[in-house]
């Protein structure tokens, strides 16, 4: 959460800035700022305004900010309300300090304390205020000391100052006396430098750094650089210089555009035929000799073979992926599997167990609480000393590049493209289709299904890109239809069983983020313990009814909600039973296993058509953003 833009070099640095927290503004769009050293008078000049970054660029647009070194940023508000006064860069009161920040400063309230005692006047109600308050103070300590006015008497404040801070933390900080420099650090919050031409620019993300240079640095946990236009230095905590190699970025920074999509969002949903033939393609290898289909993985997976149980980590919709994928290898593949909110995880881990395998799932690769669990569990098994202990992890990610991608060495690429919506939805589907791969790579080592049935769940999934291109040809405009009466309800409840109970809590996550509509979701069976009450004509219900284990449950269940004169609305193929839905999303026929994939769509079409009529933001719904990188 929040994006961190930061420039030194020999190009004008505002043009830069604006560019980079453009394609940062997915992370936070609470308000958005820039500080830039002005290239003649040498001192800071700032720009901050409230909401998105349109706002900034227009604030911008007639002024000319002469000057090549610079911090920008975009904020998802932790501390203190989306207001100017609480927007970065935050700035000293001496003026010539400025940092930006991502992250949450624990113990800011003490040192707001001390440094009110001494008499500093705060402007704003955020944790981050203090940094440069610090800083200041620790350059006037150093100043005593006759040390020059440069770049390292910088990276001495800001090293000195993160040493008392508690929490985690991305910045970076300009100074007026150092007018070249730029000193960046991080703790638990991503940060990469771009090696471009003419100039290092430091962001939160690669999106940022892509436009101009594929050549990065990525900065390690707890490290501390020194930017000037003539190179880097880098130390880690406890002062030693490091040096190491830039690194390519894997893919160069794809075009993003909405094509003639209204929103991402929808041009997401409808981009997953391609997610599914990509995974096909990258995962799925027919054995030119026995004709036998394998999951193609880029790591050795000899480690799998002693796996006896699995804990999945994750959070969001990536845990409703997860939950689908345990689902399948406790089912299909046979192996004790349970799956954890990374938040309650870190906190309350369950009892180790031997021969184990650890999966983190993150779109964004930089989930704070999911980093967090993967550590946790790293070191915790590390130090358990037995092998049987040791950690296996496997992480599923969209950005390998990421913190979690460097993290795990064994990444399952999900190659769903960049999502800019902030409803996940393709990359959910890939989440799901890399579980499909793992069940079956396990079934198969661990013999749990016979060949034929293996097969047979691999003949569903070839199948899959036409059959999503045929759902996505009926339901948008049907689903807009339904929108149109639905969009001013107040509660929806989703109901699923099996292995479609995480589907509903998709869905119901879907409408709620996007459309600000209470929705729950719940295992169709146990409505009748509690939530049934909620019932009545204004509580809709959507059920998922996929032939199969529990069909005949599902629909007496939703026999029970039409009795307390809820309109059902049912998402099932057009078979016996389903007679009994007011209205019928059609899905087409398919084995149960494989049906999350295909109920998932029209759920998701449903939630964007009612958010979309009810002219909210669909692609950048309040208080959310994209990346969750605070715990
Ligand atoms: O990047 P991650 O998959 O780790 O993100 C986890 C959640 O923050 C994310 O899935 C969130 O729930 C989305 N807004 C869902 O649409």
């Amino acid at each position: 959460m929040c994006g961190i833009v930061a420039v030194t070099g020999y190009k004008k640095a505002l043009p830069l800035l604006l560019n980079g927290l453009g394609k940062l503004e997915y992370r936070g769009y609470d308000s958005a700022g820039i500080a830039i050293i002005h290239s003649e008078t040498k001192n800071i000049v700032c720009n901050k305004t409230e909401g998105k970054l349109k706002n900034l660029i227009n604030n911008l647009s007639e002024k000319n900010i002469p000057g090549t070194v610079g911090i920008g940023h975009t904020r998802w508000a932790t501390h203190g309300k989306p207001e100017v006064k609480n927007a970065h860069p935050h700035i000293d009161s001496s003026g010539t300090v400025a940092v930006v920040q991502n992250g949450i400063i624990e113990n800011f309230q003490d040192l707001k304390n001390k440094l009110q005692k001494e008499g500093i006047i705060f402007n704003s109600d955020t944790d981050t205020e203090v940094i440069p308050h610090l800083i200041q103070r620790e350059l006037n300590t150093l100043s005593k000391l006759k040390l020059e006015n440069n770049g390292s008497t910088l990276l001495v404040a800001v090293r000195n100052v993160i040493s008392d801070l508690e929490g985690s933390y991305a910045l970076a900080v300009l100074w007026s006396g150092a007018p070249s420099s730029l000193v960046v650090a991080r703790r638990q919050a991503p940060l990469i430098i771009g090696l471009g031409e003419g100039e290092f620019i430091c962001a939160s993300d690669t999106p940022a750094i892509a436009n101009f240079t594929n050549i990065i640095l990525p900065l390690e946990d707890e490290e501390i650089a020194l930017l000037t236009p003539l190179g880097i230095e880098i130390y880690d905590s406890n002062n030693e210089r490091q040096y190491r190699n830039p690194v390519s970025l894997k893919v160069s920074e794809q075009v993003i555009d909405k094509m003639n999509f209204k929103h991402f969002m929808l041009k997401e949903i409808y981009d997953q035929p391609d997610t599914a033939k990509n995974w096909l393609e990258n995962y799925l290898i027919k054995n030119s000799e026995n004709g036998q289909y394998q999951i193609k993985y880029p790591f050795d997976t000899k480690f799998l073979e002693s796996i006896a149980r699995i804990e999945i980590i994750a959070c969001g919709t990536s845990k409703h992926a997860a939950m689908v994928g345990s689902f399948l290898l406790e089912q299909f593949s046979g192996i004790p599997t349970n799956v954890y909110y990374a938040s309650e995880f870190r906190y309350s881990p369950p009892p180790l167990l031997p021969n184990t395998l650890t999966i983190g799932v993150s779109q964004s690769g930089e989930t704070a609480d999911t980093i967090a669990a993967i550590d946790m569990e790293i070191k915790r098994r590390s130090i358990a000393g037995d092998e049987k202990f040791r950690p296996n992890l496997i992480a599923i990610t969209n950005r390998s590049e990421s913190s979690i991608g460097r993290q795990v060495s064994n990444i399952i690429d999900i190659c769903a493209g960049i999502e800019v919506g902030v409803a996940a939805t393709k990359t959910f589907f890939a989440q799901l289709l890399s579980f499909y791969g793992l069940a079956i790579h396990f079934a198969q080592i661990k013999g749990s299904q016979s060949p034929d049935e293996i097969k047979k769940l691999i003949t569903e999934l070839i199948k899959l890109p036409p059959l999503l291109e045929d759902l996505l040809e009926k339901h948008d405009q049907s689903s807009e239809k339904l929108a149109h009466d639905f969009f001013n309800i107040k509660d929806v409840i989703f109901l699923g069983r099996g292995i479609n109970y995480p589907i509903a809590l998709e869905g119901a996550l879907k409408l709620k983020e996007i459309s600000y509509i209470h929705a729950a979701g719940y295992p169709a069976g146990e409505m009748k313990h509690g939530p049934i009450a909620l019932l009545d004509k204004k509580v809709p219900v959507i059920s998922i009814a996929s032939p199969g284990e529990v069909f005949d449950k599902v629909i007496s269940n939703a026999q029970e909600a039409k009795a307390r004169d809820s309109y059902l609305i049912g998402i099932a193929p057009e078979c016996n039973g389903t007679e009994i839905f007011d209205y019928l999303m059609k899905i087409p026929s398919s084995n149960e296993w494989v049906s999350p994939l295909l109920n998932i769509v029209p759920l998701q079409l449903l939630s964007y058509h009612i958010a979309a009529h009810r002219g909210l933001d669909v692609d950048q719904p309040r208080n959310l953003a994209k990346s969750v990188t605070v715990e």
